[in-house]
């Protein structure tokens, strides 16, 4: 087909309305009756072109043009300069809470108070804080007092607050215990002249005054993350924030339970001095802040590449964490355990590794409310894409969206649970032959929920999911089946298989990987998380490509160490990103060679995964696999130095060669076609542009041809060469 053949089968309607397709008479038990996968309003930016009708392979496509994919993920910020390393793609996270930031306040003012003989001592020098009981012991007995100025903030910019506080010994005498947070309307305390005599709204054991009007109880740590190891704690102030405040301050007595005990009870933590103050933090519903999302689709776009936001929404990486989702979403929906006596205990973890905060819980997929929230969240996000898109020269940065990084419904990241039920939100359950069938449908409608966002944008790209290897939903062989029964808005799945051998990511794009298959139906496949630590990444691109896969790299330099690049000097903080390796080199080289085929991969299934216009040669670095045919033609690829070939049928009178190294390349038969011309290049799109014109051997009637590395050579025959 020619090229402008091909161009106008691409730009038939039909692709706007992909999802509006089979109606069917099966049905399938559901969760949310009324989640329909939703089709674009409008012309979307990008999308898959299932139809195999204008190349044997699902593609890719942005603005009706098929669309090379060659991907890296990002996560740092300050790395402009490395970023023209040949990739097509840069992704990058953008977390619910970036784009939603919750706002910390410190304390204005705190000090503790202490009984006994300590009675009329002011506390307010002294960095750390204390709350503390011991029954029938005076001396023993601390109270925290905390005050936070909200001048500037209304109840109504205020969806939920918390206040945090970070311990800095063990509870002491080793008994953990659970804490009181009380706010009190008597905000004419001041730190630095309260006693244990003079201070308010306590009567040396109980807080005193009126409940409910001077004073209100606003919670309690729960059992299961009672006062025990260092590290921050945090208690729900939102009730008293938004409705009870009598002036534009917030005051908090800080209280250990005061059951009975005969060992003090407490714990020391950081005051208003120390060096993480006591914070409230405040969650607005309402508030957007598009500065770090903006600068990512800036940055890229001065770099010339496309952009996709990888959503680190309610769950990323099989975890809802207090890092990446606002604090108005976190407090309302955990998975929880239903104990043996009745009662609930979420399914939590504490991290100390304050990078991934503090809080981890499984969240509930199918609570409906933040299953609201999240898509209104995401629908701003992209409506936001579409209001900077306009704005900045209509240059369509933003190609695709990962709606669920490595997501999980019941369990955490790597780790097997049995399954919970959340009995308020887990009723469909019974519905379902099995829990597995149940946990499948509630993936798939969990990203089918983030996707119809995305669709019913004023900005609809293609949507996608990354799994772990072993996540409890797959979901590729449920979302085929909706494919077929209705439709689906998630475009495709794929694998995050951190693997570093090459004959596996070969065999992901049209095999069974260990009980990873993941090329069914219309699955686009794309290998979307692989590591650039290992000495294959230059190979392994290649070898994905090769056996029908597309590829990103995790990724370009980062904290995982997981990168292409690492600091130059960690150990002084010199953060210069350096090459990890030789084999760096290797991964750009490789970048730069596929672009200058890139129309061919965006259009073509490799011979492996049933194509027959896209030959690779040697991906497996061990000579196995060094010929192959293009139309009639027999092509032998002859290394010294484990390079990899690339042979593409670009009309039937037009094939490209390409090589990673030095390579002779022999055509049986070609001379008899008659050799028009042999020259190196590129192609831009389908154009061919000419660098030089390049020599090549005659014998008999075998062409052979000596490529130099990273050539790109085309070689045009006069006759049409037979099939
Ligand atoms: C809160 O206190 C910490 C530690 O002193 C400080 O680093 C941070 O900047 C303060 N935050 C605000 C909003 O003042
Ligand atoms: C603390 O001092 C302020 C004046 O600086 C005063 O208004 C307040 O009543 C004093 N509080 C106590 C508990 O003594
Ligand atoms: C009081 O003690 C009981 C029994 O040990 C315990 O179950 C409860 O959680 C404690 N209450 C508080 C507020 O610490
Ligand atoms: C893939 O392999 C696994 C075992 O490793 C098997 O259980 C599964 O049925 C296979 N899937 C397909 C589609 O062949
Ligand atoms: C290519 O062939 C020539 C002779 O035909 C030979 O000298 C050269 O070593 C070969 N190069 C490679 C990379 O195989």
């Amino acid at each position: 087909m020619t090229a402008s053949s091909f161009l106008s089968a691409l730009r038939r309607p039909a692709l706007v309305g992909l999802f509006a397709c089979v109606a069917s008479s099966a049905t399938f038990p559901v969760i949310d009756p009324d989640l329909k996968p939703s089709t674009p309003g409008i012309t979307p930016i990008s999308a898959v072109d299932l139809t195999r009708s204008s190349s044997d392979r699902l593609m890719l496509t942005v603005d009706d043009e098929p669309f090379f994919f060659n991907g890296v993920q990002l996560r740092a910020d300050k790395l402009y300069d490395v970023w023209d390393d040949g990739f097509t793609v840069i992704n990058s996270q953008i977390s619910w809470l970036s784009i939603q930031p919750d706002t910390a306040l410190n304390a204005s003012e705190s000090t503790f108070i202490r009984g006994g003989s300590h009675a009329s001592t002011n506390f307010a020098g002294e960095t750390s804080s204390r709350i503390g009981y011991r029954t029938g012991s005076e001396v023993d007995k601390y109270l925290t007092y905390l005050k936070f100025d909200l001048d500037g903030y209304a109840s109504a910019d205020i969806t939920a607050a918390k206040v945090r506080i970070y311990t800095t010994t063990r509870a002491w005498n080793s008994k953990s215990f659970r804490a009181n947070i009380y706010g009190i309307t008597d905000n004419d305390w001041e730190a630095t002249n309260i006693t244990w005599t003079n201070a308010p709204n306590h009567d040396g054991v109980d807080i005193d005054g009126t409940e409910n009007e001077d004073y209100f109880l606003l919670s309690t740590s729960p059992t299961w993350d009672s006062i025990d190891a260092t590290g921050y704690y945090d208690l729900d102030v939102t009730d008293f924030v938004v409705n009870h405040l009598s002036d534009d301050v917030a005051s908090f007595i800080l209280q250990t339970s005061t059951n009975t005990t005969s060992t003090a009870i407490g714990v020391t933590f950081d005051g208003a001095l120390g060096t993480h103050p006591p914070q409230l933090l405040i969650s607005n519903e309402n508030n957007f802040d598009w500065t770090y999302l903006d600068n990512l689709v800036k940055w890229t776009e001065d770099a010339g590449l496309k952009f996709e936001p990888v959503w680190f929404g309610s769950e990323s990486t099989g975890a809802a964490m207090d890092s990446r989702v606002p604090y108005y979403v976190f407090r309302n929906t955990k998975v929880e355990k239903i104990n043996d006596d009745g009662s609930h205990t979420p399914v939590f973890k504490r991290n100390s590794d304050p990078a991934y905060g503090t809080y981890w819980f499984v969240m509930d997929k199918n609570d409906l409310t933040t299953r609201k929230q999240e898509k209104a969240a995401v629908l701003a996000m992209m409506n936001h894409i579409a209001e900077y898109n306009a704005a900045n020269g209509d240059k369509r940065t933003v190609i695709g969206v990962d709606v669920a990084n490595e997501p999980a419904v019941q369990r955490f990241h790597g780790s097997k649970f049995s399954a919970w039920q959340n009995p308020e939100t887990w009723g469909a359950l019974e519905a379902f032959d099995s829990v597995q069938d149940f946990v499948d449908r509630t993936m798939w409608e969990f990203c089918v929920n983030l996707a119809n966002a995305v669709k019913e944008s004023n900005y609809p790209v293609w949507t996608r999911a990354n799994n772990y290897w072993g996540t409890d939903a797959q979901g590729v062989v449920y979302n085929e089946l909706m494919r077929q029964n209705g439709g689906t808005s998630l475009d495709f799945i794929g694998l995050d298989p951190y693997r570093s051998n090459v004959a596996d990511i070969f065999a992901y794009g049209h095999k069974n990987l260990t009980g990873q298959y993941y090329a069914t139906g219309s699955n686009l496949l794309m290998v979307m998380e692989n590591s650039g630590a290992v000495d294959t990444a230059d190979v392994l691109p290649l070898a994905s490509l090769a056996g029908g896969s597309f590829y990103n790299l995790y990724e370009l330099y980062g904290p995982d160490n997981f990168g292409l690049y690492i600091p130059a000097d960690e150990d002084s903080g010199d953060y210069t990103p350096v090459d990890r390796s030789d084999y760096v080199q290797g991964v750009r080289d490789g970048n730069y060679l596929l672009k200058k085929i890139a129309y061919d991969l965006a259009t073509k299934l490799p011979v492996a995964a049933g194509g027959t216009g896209l030959a690779f040669f040697n991906v497996l670095g061990d000579e196995s696999d060094i010929s192959g045919s293009i139309r009639s033609i027999d092509i032998s690829y002859e290394t010294e130095d484990s390079g990899v070939g690339i042979a593409t049928e670009r009309s039937e009178r037009e094939i490209a060669l390409l090589s990673t190294q030095a390579v002779n390349f022999t055509l049986a038969g070609l001379a008899s076609y008659k050799v028009r011309s042999v020259e190196t290049g590129y192609y831009r799109g389908t154009s061919w542009v000419r660098e030089d014109v390049k020599s090549f051997n005659r014998n008999g009637e075998d062409v052979q041809i000596s490529l130099d590395a990273l050539d790109c050579v085309r070689v045009l025959v006069r006759n049409e060469i037979s099939k």
